[in-house]
């Protein structure tokens, strides 16, 4: 039995694949008013890029309860992570693994220290999801998922005809997911979508100077990263910087992303919700901090992200990229 733990974006994503899959019995633990909301529902939707996908909702629960568990994948954002371990129990049923669905590399840290002895499953999620309606799920592109792990019966849990699965090891492609997540900061703080980021020239700086920042943070403390493009960090940097609208066909053809597509942590930020900058730039600062390597534009983002009131006037990307410039580049722009 699969018991997915949120029901928000990529939750309901996963659930509907394994559902699709029909390996294991799926069950969804979501807030007793989701499930108020979506009981009535007896269908649940992706829209993908080309295609609509209708499937029978899984299965909806609220109590967090781990009795025949074979899997147990968390989906919440790192900052309910504390809530959802302060439910659960400390000893795992047999056999059970997690696995976990959350950005950057703090969620590991706490699930190893929380559960010491139990087999913890990063999974990578390589695509865009908004939520649009309840129970209806957007998601960018052919969407993919990496699992560090060699269990079959893990992989083919979540495959679907539109979810690829792909088994992958170490910890290589977290790194460099957390890369590619600095940019959802920066999109936060201007409040501009990803096809802006990847457009704006400005904004193309701005990213180049956090990416090379945290680039010579992760090559001094030696981890190694695998960026989600398939190309050198030194040729990704140079097209951000002199590709002119490939960066962003890239994106669009590539990996799905539309002129609607925005990092959730913008939604987060709209919401009044905390964000997950602690773990994105907080963990470049942290990992700078041991290693002697200064952090200035991880620093000044996350202090910005963490003032951060939509009801005020938000920075423009030039105000950014005039910010960034004024803190000294680790690494000159060119
Ligand atoms: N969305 C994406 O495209 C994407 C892509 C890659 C990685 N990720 C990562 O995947 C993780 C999940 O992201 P998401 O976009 O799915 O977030 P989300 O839409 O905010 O979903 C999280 C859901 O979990 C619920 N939740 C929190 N604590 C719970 C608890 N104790 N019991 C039951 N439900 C609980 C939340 O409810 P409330 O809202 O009521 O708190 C929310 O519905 C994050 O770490 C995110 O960074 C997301």
């Amino acid at each position: 039995m699969i018991r997915i733990i949120g029901g928000g974006a990529v939750g309901q994503v996963l659930a509907a694949s394994a559902v699709a899959a029909r390996q294991e019995r799926v069950i969804l633990q979501v807030r007793p008013a989701q499930r108020d909301d979506w009981v009535p529902l007896s269908q649940m939707s992706v829209q993908l890029a080309s295609k609509r996908i209708q499937l029978p909702r899984p299965e909806m629960v609220t109590e967090p309860s781990l009795q025949g568990v074979r899997y147990l994948v968390l989906s919440v954002k790192n900052t309910q992570l504390d809530e959802v371990l302060t439910q659960l129990p400390q000893t795992l049923p047999r056999n059970c693994t997690v696995v976990s669905a959350l950005n950057g590399v703090a969620h590991l840290r706490k699930l190893r220290m929380y559960w010491p002895d139990a087999t913890i499953v990063p999974m990578t999620v390589m695509f865009n999801a908004q939520l649009r309606h309840p129970l209806c799920v957007m998601v960018s592109g052919r969407p993919l998922v990496c699992l560090s792990s060699q269990d079959d019966r893990l992989l083919t849990a979540f495959r679907s005809d539109w979810l690829r699965v792909k088994a992958i090891e170490g910890e290589g492609q977290l790194w460099g997911k957390l890369l590619i997540n600095q940019s959802n900061a920066l999109c936060t703080l201007t409040h501009t979508s990803f096809e802006q980021l990847f457009r704006d020239p400005d904004l193309r700086r701005c990213y180049v100077a956090s990416l090379d920042e945290a680039v010579q943070v992760l090559d001094t403390a030696a981890r190694p990263y695998q960026l989600p493009v398939p190309l050198p960090y030194t040729a990704y940097r140079w097209l951000l910087l002199n590709g002119r609208n490939v960066p962003w066909w890239l994106a669009h053809y590539r990996h799905g992303l539309h002129s609607q597509s925005y990092p959730s942590m913008v939604s987060d930020a709209e919401q009044g919700k905390p964000t997950e900058v602690d773990d994105l730039q907080g963990e470049i600062i942290e990992l700078g901090l041991r290693h002697r390597v200064p952090t200035p534009i991880a620093s000044f983002i996350r202090e910005q992200i963490r003032q951060l009131d939509y009801r005020n006037p938000i920075l423009s990307p030039s105000q950014l990229w005039q910010h960034l410039r004024s803190l000294g580049m680790p690494v000159t722009l060119a």
